[in-house]
């Protein structure tokens, strides 16, 4: 069934007045450069050349609509944690994210990715806690679970929470990933149109 999903590019945006009209329910995706976002999205909408990688990344902010089945918008936003943004990149990255955050009244949610082999990063907890504060639902998504068996997949999950539930009352709804397998993609498609229909 979901392997006829339709996706089709809208449009890149500068800030939420460039955005197209909030009339239909978003979801946007984040994380870290290198996360595997694209891929990510480009699993989702079975289209691998869908989201495009940016020539110079950190450098222009732009926030990416697709429309998807006609019904949704997937939202592909700039990531944070660059070590080669300037501070005033990262000044702009801020404004424009919280921005969005804050006032885009059709965003239903944000999927944080987090890469699932690596410790805990201080920038994934701190932008998660930001979201939370502002009261933003947020869905966690652990990348490339293909690259390490279930076992450690699950030791590093619970590291994560762990440091979470430091911040946390309770942990976030969670899904693990694979762009090469294709692993969370029924999940994350049904948790969205679940979503959307109610
Ligand atoms: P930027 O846009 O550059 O910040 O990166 P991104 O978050 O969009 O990541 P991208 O999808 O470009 O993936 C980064 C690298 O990780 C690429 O070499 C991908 O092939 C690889 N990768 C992404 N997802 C997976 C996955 O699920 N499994 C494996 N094995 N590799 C992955
Ligand atoms: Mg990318």
């Amino acid at each position: 069934m979901k392997e006829n999903i339709q996706a089709k590019f809208v449009k890149s945006s500068g800030s939420i007045a460039d955005a197209p009209p909030p009339l239909k329910p978003e979801f946007a995706f984040i994380g870290r450069s290198n996360v595997g976002k694209s891929s990510l999205i480009n699993m989702l909408a079975n289209n691998k050349s869908l989201a495009k990688v940016s020539a110079t990344p950190g450098k222009t902010i732009s926030i990416n609509h697709f429309l998807i089945n006609n019904a949704w918008y997937l939202v592909d936003l700039p990531g944070y944690g660059f070590a080669k943004r300037s501070k005033e990149q990262r000044a702009t990255w801020e404004k424009v994210m919280f921005e969005y955050f804050a006032k885009r009244e059709n965003l239903c949610g944000v999927f944080v990715l987090i890469d699932s082999r690596i410790e805990p990063q201080a920038s994934d907890i701190s932008f998660i806690n930001k979201l939370g504060e502002m009261q933003v639902p947020l869905m966690l998504v652990f990348t490339k679970s293909d690259k390490n068996n279930q076992s450690v997949t699950a030791k590093s999950v619970n590291r994560f929470k762990d440091e979470l539930l430091k911040y946390w009352e309770e942990f976030p709804v969670h899904f693990i990933t694979s762009s090469v397998t294709a692993k969370g993609r029924e999940s994350i498609l049904q948790f969205i149109e679940k979503a959307v229909k109610s």
